[in-house]
């Protein structure tokens, strides 16, 4: 118990600073969804794109938020090619209530979204943004 205590300390800190101001769509997208959808969703390795990606432009906002909580699995992926799931759980429902507009919107245009090869607010330089990402 003693060693547990400080973790949980810990997860409920992070927990209160995430939900003490709006959601940045954008850098949690960067952060949580970009590894696997490509900087600005642009598809990587292991995951589709997400711009110009009729469910996304096309799909009914309440789908898209299912898929975000839930992932996809098993029987109902859609994308052979593909061979790894999307994963659920990944962001709360307030997050995932950002995500859908920011997916729609910014993501689509480039405009308010991480712009091309910049890093977003409070993004590090690294492998995401900065120069190299052209
Ligand atoms: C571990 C890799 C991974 C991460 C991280 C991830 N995804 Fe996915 N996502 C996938 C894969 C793989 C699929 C395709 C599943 C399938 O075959 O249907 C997918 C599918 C989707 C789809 C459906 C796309 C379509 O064309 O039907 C949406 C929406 C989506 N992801 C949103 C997100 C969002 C938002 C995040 C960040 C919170 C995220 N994903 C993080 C791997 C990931």
């Amino acid at each position: 118990m003693k060693r547990i205590f400080p973790v949980l300390v810990l997860v409920i800190f992070i927990g209160g600073a995430e939900s003490a101001g709006a959601v940045d769509a954008a850098r949690l997208y960067a952060d949580k969804c970009a590894p696997c959808h490509g900087p600005g969703g642009r598809g990587g390795p292991s995951a589709p794109p997400h711009k110009r990606n009729a469910f996304i432009t096309e799909g009914s906002p309440e789908e898209i938020k299912q898929v975000i909580m839930n992932g996809r699995q098993g029987a109902e992926k859609k994308y052979p090619d593909f061979p790894l799931a999307m994963p659920g759980g990944l962001v709360t429902e307030a997050q995932a209530d950002a995500l859908v507009p920011y997916l729609k919107g910014p993501l689509q245009t480039g405009k308010g979204g991480v712009p091309r090869g910049r890093c977003g607010p409070g993004e590090h330089r690294g492998p995401r943004c900065g120069r190299g990402m052209r």
